[in-house]
């Protein structure tokens, strides 16, 4: 695994790769991996012959009150598993290489309307903005044939695809599905915040998304009932619940009782952690 720092490196490299053929596929992340993160690896050497990583904690996606300054890096750790995962190259910029020293207030912003400023994006003002910015700006750099991003973040996702199916970049878009652990509860670099006595408690999320699951194929369409049920199961837990919402998989618009395709999404504060997660569901 080769470790490229710099932009013009790595497009030169990547540009002899292609020439030779090869079909190149991208993991973007923010480092802190875990077994989520390494599944998403996986499929990139399925569908590709050259996979690319990339660590950026892109600090224009956190809000002011966020948790960028504690946000957990372990660069070491994180290189000897995708070198352990075979990973071709991996990308690690710092803030100067993506953004100009001359500030950002000037810079290029990439919006998807609606789908980001609801649910997560009305919670994290600017948030999907940048991560679309910040994705836009590397799959520039990378020009990938495939990326590959986790269902984990459902609503990240959706934006993505939004924004290449409308600013018509030539990246097929895989979802992954999200990485448990035992207990149900999804992995994320943010679990790491919580304490043994929270992170008995942190299952709960999902065992309530899977409730509500079950409601919905139970032929139950009442869906203001089921997530405000939902968020006093979560409050009465310990979480201090952001949002349950069931909505619709293809754009997160609110459904009606004849859509079938659904997703219920959740983010709820747990001690230190916001944790998201979410459950799609086919009725
Ligand atoms: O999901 C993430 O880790 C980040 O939002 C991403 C896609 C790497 C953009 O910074």
């Amino acid at each position: 695994m080769k470790i490229i720092t710099a932009i013009n490196e790595l497009r030169a490299i990547l540009a002899q790769e292609r020439a030779s053929g090869k079909k190149i596929s991208f993991v973007p992340t923010m480092g802190n991996l875990h077994e989520g993160h390494l599944d998403l690896v996986r499929r990139a050497h399925q569908s590709s012959d050259c996979v690319v990583v990339s660590i950026f904690v892109n600090q224009m996606q956190f809000g002011p009150s966020e948790d960028y300054t504690n946000y957990p890096r372990t660069p070491e750790a994180d290189q000897q598993k995708l070198h352990s995962e075979k990973v071709d190259y991996l990308f690690m910029p710092t803030a100067t290489e993506m953004y100009p020293p001359t500030g950002i207030t000037t810079h290029t912003e990439v919006f998807v309307p609606d789908v980001s400023t609801i649910l997560c994006g009305a919670s994290r003002p600017g948030h999907f903005k940048w991560v679309a910015t910040v994705v836009a700006k590397l799959f520039n750099i990378v020009q990938p044939d495939v990326a590959i991003f986790g269902e984990k973040d459902f609503q990240q996702l959706t934006v993505i695809r939004s924004m290449v199916t409308d600013l018509c970049m030539p990246i097929e878009i895989i979802g992954a599905p999200t990485t448990r652990g035992e207990s149900g509860l999804a992995l994320s670099s943010r679990n790491g915040y919580l304490t043994p006595s929270e992170l008995a408690i942190a299952p709960t999320l999902y065992k309530t998304l899977m409730q509500i699951k079950q409601k919905l194929a139970d032929g139950n369409r009442d869906f203001v009932a089921l997530e405000s049920q939902a968020k006093s199961t979560l409050a009465e837990a310990g979480f201090v619940p952001d949002y349950i919402s069931i909505r619709c998989q293809s754009d997160l618009s609110e459904p009606t009782a004849d859509d079938k395709m659904l997703v219920i999404l959740a983010a709820a504060k747990l001690g230190k952690a916001r944790l998201i997660d979410n459950l799609q569901v086919a009725l």
